[in-house]
């Protein structure tokens, strides 16, 4: 069948009975007439569905079955090496208006992006099924989840979607006839001629990852990898949902939401915002050590957060995602047990190495094998001098896999948050970590986030750029307008009188002269978060300085641990020649966005340069 030969498509949908949204169906009518697939399939989001899809991503080299008795249920995929991390490069955000979208995001006028967007989509799905895959980013039927609906010609979004969101026939019964949905459409961009042959990852050279925030819409083409195509997760849930939080007072935000427990039994909830690979996952589900007996860390979310005000006055965090897409390089039994033990079975993983048994591997896993198959298919020994895995090689896996999953991880209500962590990825010049004396202070240390760019995205690594709130490469409007809507958050809960969750910054990726982290980090972050409860409460003491509250040496309970007064010192002391240079970084981010900068946080800006002196 062509989809785009009758005049009539939507008799040629092959739409299941339990579809009864006429909308929805003239919609991948449309597209269908546009892209021209062989044929239509209607996700389920049944087991049978995804077993069948794996398998036939199998027969089609796009996947291997791991070692069923070493990983069970669970496959291998290597992408294209032009395919392998977020293009942000390629990201558009169309708003009517340049100045909506604001200095810090790509922007093309709607209609010119339409027309080209139209040319590359036609007929692009030819030789190919075009998948519909409804999905709930939140909790099925709840008040503050949203609905999409993806379009793709990609069986592994297809298998991906149903790992990390509520995917299927039971989001038609949520939508009915007539439920509002964010249209996703997505291609790899790589049609087939009849007879031709298919490539175990298609994809193109030519990319374009778009938003339309005012008709709240996505298009994705030329990537099957990740966010470039797993549309539910940056493009909704924080580019688009950034919009909705905008116009409606709510949040949608890069971070993890975990759960604390101290020894008495009281409970916290704190959202982190770190950029992309710089350890989010990993606090997510934190382990304290040993030594710091009676704490427990347990996971709301690893990636994403949806924050709105209760009718407490409270803010309260929930988790849209239903899984995690996490980085493996680096992830081990020692860094993120629970990680590991959450990746026992029913992953897939992506660019990581196969081992001789059958079995994955990554760097920074445990030691290395004498011999295993590299992400591009090579022989690969430790002498090889190449990386086995890509560094942004990734898995995913359903988070009702993690052994510290929070009871409420799934609550529609969320949990009431107590604290938020901003951090970022540098070898130098910010502290270990610093509360803020307030709320603008705290927006402030949000706005200036620097780290180092990883390899989450293609593009240079290691280089400092400001990453504001971790929402550098995900806030779909003005950033400028973006950090109004912050302070105007923090007024409102003022008025309300209800309690401010503190703010504080965090850096955990001090290096010292050879390269190395000072700070032991992952598990041992629990002794900084502890510190951070305690100011909450009252309990604990700290020393001000320039930019807010740190610890001193003896605020921070140490037992178990060899971290002596000099290396505190390195990483909690401020350099006031590296901070002039600081500054002056965070003056050219507000230049950048003077257009709507608030000026609270220029006034903020010009009170430490004199404070800091000549
Ligand atoms: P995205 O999924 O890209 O948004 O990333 P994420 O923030 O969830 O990153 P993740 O937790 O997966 O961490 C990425 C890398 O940071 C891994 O290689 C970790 O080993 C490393 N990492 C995480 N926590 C720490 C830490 O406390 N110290 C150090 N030195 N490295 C860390
Ligand atoms: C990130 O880059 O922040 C990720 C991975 O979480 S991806 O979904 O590819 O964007
Ligand atoms: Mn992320």
């Amino acid at each position: 069948m062509n989809a785009a030969s009758g005049s009539t498509p939507t008799q040629q949908l092959n739409a299941p009975e339990w579809v009864k949204h006429e909308g929805m169906k003239k919609w991948v009518a449309k597209i269908a007439a546009l892209t021209q697939p062989d044929r239509i399939e209607w996700c389920d989001g049944s087991q049978e569905e995804y077993d069948r899809l794996c398998e036939q991503m199998v027969q089609a080299g796009t996947l291997r079955r791991l070692n069923p008795a070493k990983r069970p249920n669970s496959y291998l995929a290597w992408s294209a090496p032009s395919d392998v991390a977020r293009v942000e490069g390629r990201t558009f955000i169309c708003s009517e208006k340049e100045e909506d979208a604001g200095p810090t995001n790509n922007w093309l006028a709607p209609d010119e992006m339409r027309r080209i967007l139209d040319g590359l989509f036609a007929g692009c799905m030819r030789g190919r099924t075009m998948y519909v895959i409804a999905f709930s980013m939140g909790p099925l039927g709840s008040p503050i989840a949203h609905i999409g609906v993806e379009i793709s010609d990609s069986p592994y979004v297809v298998a991906n979607m149903r790992i990390m969101t509520r995917m299927g026939r039971k989001v038609y019964d949520v939508l009915g006839k007539d439920g509002t949905f964010v249209p996703c459409v997505h291609s790899v961009g790589k049609p087939l001629s009849p007879g031709e042959a298919d490539v175990p990852w298609p994809c193109s050279d030519t990319k374009y990852i778009v938003h339309y925030p005012e008709s709240r819409e996505i298009w994705s083409f030329g990537s099957g990898y990740g966010g470039n195509a797993l549309l539910g997760k940056k493009c909704l849930a924080l580019r688009i949902a950034s919009n909705m939080g905008r116009d409606q007072g709510w949040m949608a935000e890069h971070m993890l939401v975990l759960g604390v427990t101290s020894p008495r039994g009281k409970k916290m909830h704190v959202a982190a915002a770190f950029p992309s690979a710089c350890g989010k996952t990993n606090f997510a589900m934190l382990i304290p050590p040993a030594s710091l007996p009676g704490w427990k860390v347990t996971t709301i979310g690893d990636d994403i957060a949806w924050i709105k005000p209760g009718s407490d006055g409270r803010l309260y965090a929930i988790n849209p995602e239903a899984g995690y897409f996490g980085v493996a390089p680096g992830t081990n039994e020692k860094t993120n047990y629970n990680c590991m033990a959450s990746l026992r079975e029913n992953v897939i993983f992506t660019n990581v190495a196969l081992t001789d048994d059958g079995d994955v591997w990554w760097e920074g896993m445990g030691p290395a094998p004498a011999h295993c198959i590299d992400w591009q298919g090579n022989d690969w020994t430790p002498e090889s001098g190449r990386k086995a895995a890509h560094p942004n090689a990734r898995f995913t896996v359903a988070a009702v896999q993690n052994p510290a999953i929070d009871p409420e991880w799934d609550n529609p209500a969320g949990v009431p948050l107590d604290a938020f962590i901003f951090g970022g990825r540098r070898s130098d010049t910010v502290p270990l970590v610093t509360e803020a004396r307030n709320w603008v202070e705290g927006v402030y240390m949000a706005a200036t986030l620097g780290s180092e760019t990883t390899a989450a995205a293609v593009g240079a690594q290691g280089v400092v750029r400001r990453d504001p709130f971790a929402m550098l490469p995900f806030c779909g409007y003005n950033m400028g307008s973006y950090f109004a809507h912050w302070l105007k958050l923090g007024k409102l809960l003022q008025e309300k009188k209800a309690p401010v969750p503190s703010i504080f910054c965090v850096n955990w990726f001090q290096t010292d002269e050879n390269g190395k982290f000072i700070w032991p980090g992952f598990g041992e972050n629990m002794r900084i978060l502890k510190w951070m409860l305690e100011r909450i409460e009252g309990s604990a003491q700290g020393t001000e300085n320039l930019f807010g509250v740190s610890p001193r040496y003896q605020d921070i309970t140490w037992d178990g641990l060899d971290f002596g007064l000099d290396k505190f010192a390195h990483v909690t002391s401020i350099d006031p020649a590296a901070w002039r240079k600081e500054l002056g970084l965070h003056a050219e981010l507000f230049d950048k966005l003077k257009g709507r900068l608030p000026t609270e946080l220029s006034r903020l800006q010009a009170n430490l340069v004199a404070r800091l002196g000549e």
